[in-house]
């Protein structure tokens, strides 16, 4: 599907439901399935990656009903009650739930085969089976065993737990380890050497897991059970958010208020840098929900400058670099970004999709090999209508409504990826604008 996007002459105004978080509804419907009951999981992002972990769960014999009103109810198999899947599980589009799954799975007495779309045959999967292949797990792949398609054959023994130290900051790393850690002999130790998100450290401790965390090191121990809360509330997404928070900063006479927006502050790093920039940002209601905080999120149309931020920070905004580059080049000065190699291993390489793209509507992006320097245009800068490619890349797709709602316009090929993590992404759009 292609999709025209007008540009926002009068401004975008209104409220904004934040759909679930991505990354917190896999794990919610991973957990909750391998626990010893029924979850009602409030606000689950019926979104295609998460309703592919949704049918992998099934397939290993949870059971899920979808409610009306956007719930799930899941019924867990317990933590040692899965079952050999009777096919192929297919991880579509989705890097989480493939790498997740892979960790859980490496220690169960059965086989299973993975599959996933074009884009994830690309993705390194490496970065997992050679630490779980460290813990004892048997695991071949494609290329040496780094590419889909993925055979997890049972261990000959029970796994054993590892000291680990990631070579990259990667939270699916880190979940992949934790999920194996629970079925492995001894203590499972994952250091990371930046500050992924910890949506899994906080659910599994929801689900009554004893976890040690001292700085950026978790340790595990065998799990015997995992203990069903009775619900669970997913916050909304923040990589989600983020697409508006730009929005409504760079386009004149925006005022729009983001609802239930999770600000956990290994995500939050969009709104530190928004605000760097000169964003008007103003934060409200903060409050705990299901172990997550969230809040409301005021954001008004402001004129915005240059900023520069590399690998520190980038765990915590790693999503939202497209998003980013469209603030950037709203904003008066150079942005430069560097520190961001892991971008060229995400659904689409995004350091190049975003080069690439973006500057046919002016060019003024320099491509770096871990980042990328945007050369502003300033607050009204004067840019080309475009046509332009998604790369089947859901953040790319919106990154590029947004570029063109903010400047002349846009034509979107493929533009439905959305759906992968925000399927009422359009029509919010047109919802709000004035
Ligand atoms: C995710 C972690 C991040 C992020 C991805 C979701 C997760 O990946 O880019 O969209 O749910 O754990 P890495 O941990 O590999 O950087």
């Amino acid at each position: 599907m292609n999709k025209v996007i007008e540009r926002a002459e009068r401004g975008l105004e209104g409220e904004v439901l934040i759909p679930g978080d991505k990354s917190v509804s896999h794990r919610s419907v991973m957990l909750s399935g391998l626990s010893n009951g029924t979850v009602h999981i409030t606000h689950f992002l019926r979104a295609e990656d998460c309703l592919s972990t949704a049918r992998g769960m099934e397939m290993l014999g949870a059971k899920i009903k979808h409610n009306d009103d956007g719930s799930i109810d899941v019924t867990g198999c317990g933590i040692h009650g899965m079952m050999e899947p009777c096919g192929i599980i297919d991880a579509g589009d989705s890097g989480t739930m493939l790498r997740l799954m892979i960790g859980m799975l490496a220690p169960q007495p059965f086989l299973t085969t993975f599959t996933g779309d074009a884009a994830l045959y690309r993705r390194p999967m490496g970065r997992v089976i050679v630490p779980l292949t460290e813990m004892g797990a048997q695991i071949v792949g494609r290329d040496g065993n780094r590419l889909l398609p993925i055979t997890i054959i049972p261990a000959k023994k029970k796994l054993h737990g590892i000291t680990y130290k990631m070579p990259v900051a990667s939270a699916q790393l880190k979940s992949s380890l934790l999920l194996a850690g629970m079925y492995a002999e001894g203590e499972t130790t994952v250091i990371d050497p930046g500050m992924s998100r910890d949506h899994t450290e906080r659910m599994m401790k929801a689900f009554g897991v004893n976890l040690k965390i001292d700085g950026n090191s978790v340790t595990i121990g065998a799990v015997d059970e995992l203990k069903a809360p009775e619900t669970m509330a997913v916050p909304g997404d923040i990589s989600s958010a983020a697409f508006w928070m730009v929005a409504a900063s760079i386009i004149e006479n925006s005022d729009v208020l983001l609802k239930n927006v999770g600000v956990n502050v290994t995500r939050t790093g969009i709104i530190d840098i928004l605000r760097e920039m000169g964003a008007d940002i103003t934060i409200f209601d903060k409050h705990e929900s299901g172990g997550e905080p969230i809040a409301d999120i005021r954001v008004r149309s402001s004129r915005l400058h240059g900023v520069s931020f590399g690998k520190e920070i980038m765990p915590r905004l790693i999503d939202e670099i497209p998003i980013i580059a469209v603030a950037a080049m709203f904003a008066d000065g150079d942005t430069t970004i560097t520190g961001a190699g892991e971008l060229r291993v995400k659904e689409t390489d995004r350091l190049h999709a975003v080069a690439t793209e973006f500057n046919k509507f002016a060019d003024c992006i320099d491509e770096l090999d871990d980042g990328l320097v945007i050369h502003g245009q300033g607050k009204s800068p004067r840019l080309s209508h475009a046509t332009c490619k998604s790369y089947d890349d859901h953040r790319i797709s919106m990154s590029l409504a947004i570029l063109g709602a903010a400047g002349d316009g846009v034509e979107i090929e493929h533009a439905d990826c959305v759906n992968i993590s925000y399927p009422t992404f359009f029509d919010t759009l047109e919802n709000i604008r004035k």
